[in-house]
């Protein structure tokens, strides 16, 4: 692929601005970009791993109370695509109103037709659990293109890895050939490695590589 010339950071990110959040269905954004969207458990890091990849620490709001994430957040990146952060599942503490408010906006959100990739999120140490099982079906119910995402693994020590991204494997009844991405928003490893996978599902067009040299610009 082109994309191995590419610096470290592989992607050039000229612009990534919030522009704006989606509390009800209404408000979801329709302009025809591609978006890829950021699910999982409450908690698991997607607003952590959308800020690593963006090279922009405080884009999305991350922090150690799951729940941070209460709505359809909007990131347009070189004003080509969006990333989209979407609150967790399984926080325990909320109500069961607030639970079911959630589940429902990310159910009018996955059922919207547009161009979309579905990064789902899976702890690498805790491990696929029911509730990921069943995110996974879902979406696989929907025909989402599905790309699996191991997160936090810079917490698992390296004989630690192998094991149990095979048993995250077993408990999605994944095919051989379906791969998890091991990342870490904490250390950045396998980022890399994952834009690589995100820029194919764009078709290569959330690269800028030709026209960033031409236009000579910063940032
Ligand atoms: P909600 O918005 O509540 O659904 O959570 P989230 O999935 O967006 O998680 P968030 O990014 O806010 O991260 C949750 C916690 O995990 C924070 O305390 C992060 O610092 C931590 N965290 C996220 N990614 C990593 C990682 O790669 N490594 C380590 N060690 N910690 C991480
Ligand atoms: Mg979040």
């Amino acid at each position: 692929m082109s994309y191995r010339g590419l610096s470290e950071t592989t992607l050039r990110i000229d612009s990534a601005e919030f522009v704006g959040s989606a509390h009800r269905s209404e408000d979801f954004l329709r302009d025809g970009r591609p978006e890829i969207s950021f699910v999982g458990r409450s908690n698991v890091g997607k607003s952590s791993l959308l800020n690593r990849l963006l090279g922009r620490k405080g884009l999305a709001r991350t922090g150690s109370h799951p729940g941070r994430t209460r709505s359809v957040n909007y990131f347009r990146i070189n004003d080509r695509f969006y990333f989209v952060d979407l609150p967790g599942y399984g926080y325990a503490k909320a109500g069961r109103s607030d639970r079911e408010a959630w589940a429902d906006l990310a159910d009018r959100y996955f059922r919207d037709l547009g161009a979309r990739t579905v990064v789902l999120l899976i702890d690498s140490k805790v491990g696929a659990t029911p509730l990921d099982v069943q995110a996974h079906e879902y979406l696989a119910s929907l025909g989402a293109e599905t790309l699996l995402v191991a997160t936090k693994i810079d917490r698992l020590k390296r004989n630690q890895r192998m094991t149990n991204l095979r048993v995250i494997r077993q408990a999605l009844g994944l095919a051989e050939e379906t791969k998890i991405h091991p990342v870490s928003a904490e250390t950045g490893e396998g980022i890399p490695e994952l834009w690589g996978a995100l820029d194919a599902r764009l078709g290569g067009r959330g690269k800028r590589a030709e026209t960033v040299v031409s236009e000579g610009r910063n940032g």
